[in-house]
């Protein structure tokens, strides 16, 4: 097999959506795409009444929506009828408690079915749904909640009391907190949703939102600042609907599996909206990753289409391609990945464990969905993202803080990934964060914050972030909002936050801690300082690893060079330290 190019399949154009690439990007308009949609009267549009409440209209209601496969293997099927039917429940138990069009509504849930009927419920409902990850620990969750303005949560009461409970008072805004998984005696100020939506009608008439409503509020992560709340609207469902027929290849008999958890942008854009307004059948596991369970599933449910992770991948390879050859996946006709850097090795161990590859794609919290991607018709690139989707112009551009962007045309030069703005699942805003949003768009481009390069075929690789934030696990993380957790330690002076590589995840987190005086750095201290951040942030954000350091580099103007601690870390070259605080040199 050439290693360079894995030749498309002879069957790949056959009945794909996208059988000819440069054909269709050609004559493919965002018009057309709009057009595939009902949309509402007058020129209204709404998430979810394309993703369910059509299909029911249409007739199709009794096609399977949802399957629900439990931690204990349990089954829950929701046809597109059945699913409408408790969306409305939910919808209702929000109206009838004044809950409106604009109110941001979060989820701190599992993969359990209520968080699918309160996505869709609230969006139904004109209300702005925003997931947190189950993850989390309290501080991350407050800051976003805060920064959102919640005025729902829906979350278990395990959740509720450990995570939430502490500081709820802090939070005026958030007037109701729907509870999931709970005992006879409900913590106070608090609802059982299932009680709710038992006594709510399960029929509910859409509210009527238009293209540019404000639906989805998914949160990332800057090197800088608190998180951003990147706003999407309901116009984002066109790029939802088409990215899945033209990357993903749904068609309405597809069996979809996205593993991605809605807690984060995949989550949502692809594990709930996009398979669901192509009316394919999605599968949720709510178990975590396991080799055995993951084949078994995609055997059992014959899953045609799988969207997943690179950690996840790299976690199979570790298991052995003989183990997926144990089952028959016949039904498998296309891998896709996203998330972080897909290894080439990855894509060919698909050939070899699937007789397949797994086709990369790339896109961001900010995009709303794909927009680079190894089409399904297309000849697959090992460690390549792909070509843009048809509609969007993508380029390489050269940008110095204050000057414009230039763009660079030539082959395999190295420069920021950019994307021409106008897309319908473009983030709109970052909530009340007016000029940080301002700033990622200079000389008529989207500036994407990654490195990459385009070849002469225009495909583009990544090479790496063009800024300190770490990807761990594909999930995003802020440097900032860890070392603002480790400075709220009596003993920390100052943090310095970092990604360390590693083989699975990606990147693991790192922080350098500087002590106040008076605190002597010792192994018990250490263990102390992994277990404050590990209970306030969760651990998918908290540091796997801590070292001491007297002094932390830094820039005359007082900013810690993450930078430096990782070139020094890796025992890479320093770069340019000009701008190194003298004494530390
Ligand atoms: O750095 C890129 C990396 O993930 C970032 C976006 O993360 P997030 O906002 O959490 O979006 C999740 C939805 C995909 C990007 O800026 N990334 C994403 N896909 C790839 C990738 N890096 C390399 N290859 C990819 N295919």
């Amino acid at each position: 097999m050439e290693w360079d190019r894995i030749r498309k399949r002879p069957d790949a154009g056959a009945g794909a959506n996208l059988a000819d690439y440069d054909a269709y990007a050609k004559t493919f308009s965002w018009e057309q795409a709009r057009a595939l949609l009902d949309g509402l009267p007058g020129g209204g549009l709404n998430i979810a009444s394309e993703a369910v409440e059509r299909h029911v209209k249409a007739g199709r209601g009794d096609k399977l929506a949802l399957r629900w496969i439990g931690r204990d293997d349990r089954i829950r099927d929701f046809t597109y009828a059945t699913l409408d039917a408790a969306v409305n429940r939910f919808a209702n138990a929000l109206a009838q408690r004044g809950i409106a069009k604009g109110d941001r509504i979060f989820s701190l849930l599992g993969r359990v079915p209520e968080l699918y009927f309160a996505a869709l419920g609230t969006l139904k409902n004109g209300s702005v749904f925003s997931p947190l990850f189950s993850a989390f620990g309290p501080e991350p969750i407050k800051a976003r909640m805060s920064i959102g303005d919640a005025r729902a949560l829906i979350t278990t009461e395990a959740f509720y009391r450990r995570k939430i409970e502490p500081w709820r008072k802090e939070l005026a805004g958030l007037k109701y907190v729907f509870l999931i998984e709970c005992s006879a005696s409900l913590p106070p100020d608090t609802i059982d949703l299932a009680a709710a939506m038992a006594q709510a009608s399960d029929s509910f008439e859409t509210v009527r939102t238009v293209p540019e409503d404000m639906a989805l509020l998914h949160f990332t992560s800057g090197t800088t600042g608190k998180p951003k709340g990147a706003v999407h609207v309901h116009e984002a469902v066109v790029a939802h609907n088409i990215t899945g027929k033209l990357v993903l290849d749904l068609h309405a008999d597809d069996i979809f599996w996205c593993t991605a958890d809605p807690g984060w942008i995949t989550g949502t854009s692809y594990g709930i909206i996009s398979p669901l307004a192509n009316g394919a059948t999605m599968i949720v596991d709510q178990a975590e990753f396991d080799a055995e369970r993951w084949y078994r599933i995609l055997h059992d449910q014959k899953v045609t289409i799988w969207y997943t992770a690179p950690t996840a991948i790299r976690m199979l390879m570790k298991a052995g391609a003989d183990v997926a050859k144990r089952f028959d996946l016949s039904n498998l006709r296309l891998m896709a990945s996203v998330g972080e850097p897909l290894n080439p090795e990855a894509v060919i161990w698909g050939v070899e464990a699937f007789g397949k590859p797994f086709h990369d794609n790339w896109w961001q919290t900010e995009t709303g969905g794909i927009m680079i991607s190894n089409f399904l018709a297309m000849d697959v690139k090992p460690g390549s993202m792909g070509r843009p989707l048809p509609g969007i112009t993508a380029g390489i551009v050269e940008h110095r803080e204050g000057s414009e962007v230039r763009e660079m045309t030539k082959p395999m030069v190295m420069g920021e990934l950019a994307l021409r703005p106008g897309w319908p699942s473009m983030m709109r805003a970052y909530l009340n964060e007016e000029a940080r949003y301002k700033k990622s768009f200079v000389g008529g481009w989207y500036l994407t914050g990654d490195l990459a390069m385009r070849d002469s075929d225009g495909y583009y690789w990544f090479v790496g972030r063009a800024d300190d934030v770490i990807k761990s696990s594909g999930h995003l993380i802020g440097p900032f909002e860890v070392e603002s957790a480790l400075m709220e330690h009596k003993a920390v002076a100052e943090a310095g936050v970092i990604g360390i590589p590693e083989p699975t995840a990606g990147e693991v987190v790192k922080a350098y801690v500087a002590l106040k005086d008076g605190f002597e750095p010792s192994e018990a201290l250490r263990k102390e300082l992994l277990g404050h951040a590990r209970q306030r942030l969760g651990p998918a954000v908290a540091p796997k690893d801590i070292a001491f350091r007297q002094n932390l580099p830094k820039t005359r103007s007082g900013k810690i060079m993450r930078r430096l601690l990782k070139a020094r870390e890796l025992g890479l070259p320093e770069g340019d330290i000009s701008t190194l605080e003298s004494e530390e040199r």
